[in-house]
């Protein structure tokens, strides 16, 4: 156990480090557990889409988290991870990070890294919860081209030669599990205006993509109290929540995200 009350597990491989925890925390404790991975054979992204990631040139990994509340407390939790994480990376001289509802981590509107929070639990608790997070570090010339959303790492984003990316994880998890824990007796209260202060939609035109497939035009005004996103459209408020839609501006060449 280091000394954020952390147990880590380095893998060189797995399917998916969101997938492994999920399954032990069927039998066994995954509190404060985190697992990270080398390589990922099944990586996987927000609502059934997959996440690659390039051995030496990413940090994937998951933390396990045992929450007294029930899962419908924990909407905001995607959000509160990305203003840990955003929060972690400028101490470590990786700065204006921006956030994209729900789970993006963006710089100057490349996608840099993202979450993916699952849980499992009773309706009123507890829940066990699962927070994934991928970040590229250096990624290849030919397989950003290959990737069709723009991308960038953190190479990118810094003149350093050399990045540590131990040290990074370490950083990375500490300030997470410490936000995490914030998470579990205060809630996305504590994390809101760090959200808004990052949030990369804010103000913005934007189209939101509903399951059946339609879409919903409007501009994005910010999330509520419990992490939900909030859109004007007409003079009227909606509200969306995470897991059910995607989002991305409208009308934007620069920015397609
Ligand atoms: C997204 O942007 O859609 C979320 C990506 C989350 C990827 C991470 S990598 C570690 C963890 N294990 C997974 O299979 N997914 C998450």
């Amino acid at each position: 156990m280091n000394s954020a009350g952390l147990t880590i597990e380095v893998a060189d491989s797995v399917d998916s480090t969101n997938s492994e925890l999920l399954r032990r925390a069927a039998g066994t404790d995954i509190h404060r557990h985190l697992l990270v991975a080398e390589r990922q054979t099944a990586g996987r992204g927000r609502r059934g889409r997959g996440w690659s990631a390039v051995a030496g040139g990413s940090l994937t990994f998951s933390l396990g988290w045992r929450f007294e509340q029930g899962a419908e407390r924990l909407g905001g939790l995607s959000l509160a991870a990305g203003v840990a994480l955003a929060r972690a990376l400028d101490a470590s001289g990786y700065h204006d990070i921006e956030l994209k509802w729900p789970n993006d981590l963006l710089h100057r509107g490349r996608k840099l890294g993202g979450i993916l929070t699952e849980s499992s639990g009773s309706a009123p608790g507890p829940t066990r919860a699962v927070v994934g997070v991928g970040i590229n570090v250096r990624i290849p010339a030919e397989i950003r081209r290959e990737v069709a959303a723009p991308i960038t790492d953190l190479a990118s984003i810094t003149e350093t030669e050399a990045i540590d990316r131990n040290d990074l994880l370490a950083r990375l998890a500490i300030e997470l599990a410490m936000s995490l824990q914030t998470y579990s007796t205060d809630g996305f209260a504590a994390f809101r205006s760090q959200w808004r202060r990052r949030d990369a939609l804010r103000d913005q035109s934007v189209q939101v993509l509903l399951p059946d497939g339609s879409t919903v035009l409007g501009v994005a005004v910010g999330v509520d109290a419990d992490g939900a996103l909030l859109i004007e459209r007409g003079g009227r408020r909606l509200r969306f929540v995470n897991g059910e839609v995607s989002v991305r501006r409208a009308h934007s060449v620069s920015r397609p995200w």
